[in-house]
């Protein structure tokens, strides 16, 4: 069954003068990594604001578990079943690796007993020691910081996470590394992990590519 499914899905930000999303069907199962790919500018952050319910679509349909996700509550979807990573990263820079995952369980309502602990150990699934843990973000390469910014989102679980250009801003062997993690999340823990990316690197290593640029426009 697919975790998540797009169905007829159209978006415009000029009230449909101009279509930037016309009539995407996609679907997304666990263990699977994805890339969706496009040109700057054919919709790829606008499917992803409307895919983490940042945004509702104009039409057509956005399920998660078969559940519209316009019917699950905005936060609890965001802080618990889908992991957004967003290019901008938003972590706090003044703040240590470990103290931005910390404070992503917080928001989430997952229960963990030892927070710090369990912290930790997602930092090191995503290769992070405990020296780096204790850094502030502001001190990171922009590898690490991709790196802190997966394991945030990792901290509550999610059963999926979508990523928005994730390797944009790093070299060929960062881009390796984050890459490789994507691979192992879903492969080892059943994630489905959605990738924005216009990487060929990329699009090369995932299970399955939806090209935006080249979707097959139904008549209307
Ligand atoms: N807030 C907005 N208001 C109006 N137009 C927007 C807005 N955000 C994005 N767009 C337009 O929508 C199109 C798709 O943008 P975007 O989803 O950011 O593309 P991508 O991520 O693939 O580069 C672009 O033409 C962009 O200019
Ligand atoms: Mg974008």
């Amino acid at each position: 069954m697919s975790v998540f499914k797009i169905e007829d899905l159209c978006y415009s930000y000029d009230n449909g003068k101009k279509l930037v999303l016309d009539n995407i069907n996609y679907e997304f199962e666990k263990g699977k990594t994805y890339a969706i790919m496009g040109k700057s500018g054919t919709g790829k952050t606008t499917l992803l604001s409307l895919m983490s319910g940042l945004d509702v679509p104009k039409s057509g349909k956005i399920l998660y578990n078969d559940i519209n996700i316009s019917k699950i509550n905005e936060n609890k979807y965001r802080s618990n079943h889908v992991g957004v990573i967003f290019q901008s990263l938003n972590l706090l820079p003044h703040l240590t690796a470990l103290e931005n995952v910390e404070l992503s369980m917080d928001i989430s309502d997952i229960k963990i007993k030892n927070k710090k602990e369990h912290a930790l150990k997602m930092l090191a699934k995503v290769g992070l020691d405990e020296n780096i843990a204790n850094r502030r973000v502001l001190r990171l390469s922009g590898g690490e910081q991709q790196r802190v910014a997966i394991a945030r989102t990792l901290s509550y679980n999610p059963d999926v996470i979508l990523a928005d250009e994730p390797t944009g801003n790093l070299d060929a062997v960062n881009e390796k590394q984050v890459m490789d993690i994507f691979k192992k999340l879903a492969k080892n823990d059943n994630k489905c992990v959605i990738i924005v990316t216009h990487s060929d690197n990329i699009s090369n290593e995932v299970d399955n590519v939806y090209d935006l640029e080249n979707i097959t426009k139904s008549i209307k």
